[in-house]
């Protein structure tokens, strides 16, 4: 029985789940050269009026999945979709094929234009190949989104995708859309009142039950097999309050630190790759396939 079917039969917002990267890419802009990022920077004034802009700019769809992510996302809801999904029982399936199996997740975007799921990921992985990255990391950038197929079991985009932030402790106000928080339920109990919460100072974001989406879930199918700098990077990668807007440090130990540096490097390759050639998925693959191979099993537990 699933304790919050009420909940994820709230209407879907989002015409795709590419809604919500697109917003991310008018919150977080490409820096255009270095020089530019230094001003902004330098001017405080400047970045908080671009803080109100993105808001103001949101696309009512991107701001209602937004308003639904912060009211149902609660400690206990994090808590019992870990229990659901990461005991990994669903089925087996290898790397390519779930890749495939992703690519069934068809929703209101334009064919001609917008990339497909699997094309997202080989795009990423691309460019991270192209820049002369190490084999995992390409790797990294092929697998990052499989999480996504959550949505193929009926779980609602606000359960998905959308920045994670940590739940049993205070809503960071840098979050995007904070005041959906109000109708949190997490808002109202006093053991999650303070920065820490429930929490110990310096315990390490291990230790810390993030909001749930399909950073957690890759993360936990591809554990055994990558080398923690990808570990980190899948797990966080949409930890934007951590990885762009500095908050949460005080949960952070001395290992979360040090990677940091490796989810912020994955960052743009995520964000700023899409709107170039469609990869040609069948030149590719063999690449792929061996590359996969070279670090998984033919079958994985999903
Ligand atoms: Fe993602
Ligand atoms: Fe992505």
């Amino acid at each position: 029985m699933n304790t919050f079917a009420a909940s994820s039969d709230v209407q879907a917002p989002l015409a795709s789940l590419d809604e919500w990267e697109d917003f991310l890419k008018t919150r977080y802009p490409e820096p255009a050269e270095s020089g530019a990022v230094a001003f902004r920077a330098t001017d405080p004034e400047k970045k908080k009026e671009e803080f109100r802009n993105y808001e103001a700019e949101a696309r009512p769809t991107v701001r209602e999945f937004y308003r639904q992510n912060h009211r149902w996302q609660t400690h206990e809801f994090a808590r019992a979709k870990r229990e659901e999904f990461l005991t990994l029982q669903r089925r087996e399936m290898g790397i390519w094929e779930a890749m495939e199996y992703l690519n069934q997740l068809v929703d209101d975007s334009d064919p001609d234009t917008d990339l497909s799921q699997l094309e997202h990921l080989l795009q990423t992985a691309e460019h991270i190949r192209a820049d002369g990255q190490p084999r995992w990391f390409i790797l990294t950038g092929l697998v990052h989104d499989l999480g996504k197929i959550l949505c193929l079991w009926g779980e609602p985009q606000w359960a998905v995708v959308g920045d994670t932030f940590p739940t049993g402790c205070q809503f960071s106000d840098k979050i995007v859309f904070p005041q959906f928080f109000a109708d949190n339920p997490d808002s109202q109990d006093p053991r999650y009142q303070s920065a820490t919460g429930i929490y110990e100072p310096g315990c390490g974001l291990d230790q810390v039950q993030l909001s749930w989406g399909h950073d957690e879930y890759i993360y936990h199918v591809t554990k055994d097999y990558l080398p923690e700098e990808a570990l980190y990077m899948l797990r966080y990668h949409s930890f934007y309050p951590w990885h762009r807007e500095n908050e949460y440090t005080h949960l952070t130990n001395e290992r979360d630190r040090e990677m940091l540096h490796w989810v912020r490097q994955f960052n743009p390759y995520d964000l700023y790759t899409k709107n170039h050639a469609k990869p040609d998925t069948k030149a590719l693959r063999p690449f792929y396939e061996d590359l996969i191979a070279e670090y998984f099993p033919a079958k994985l537990r999903w």
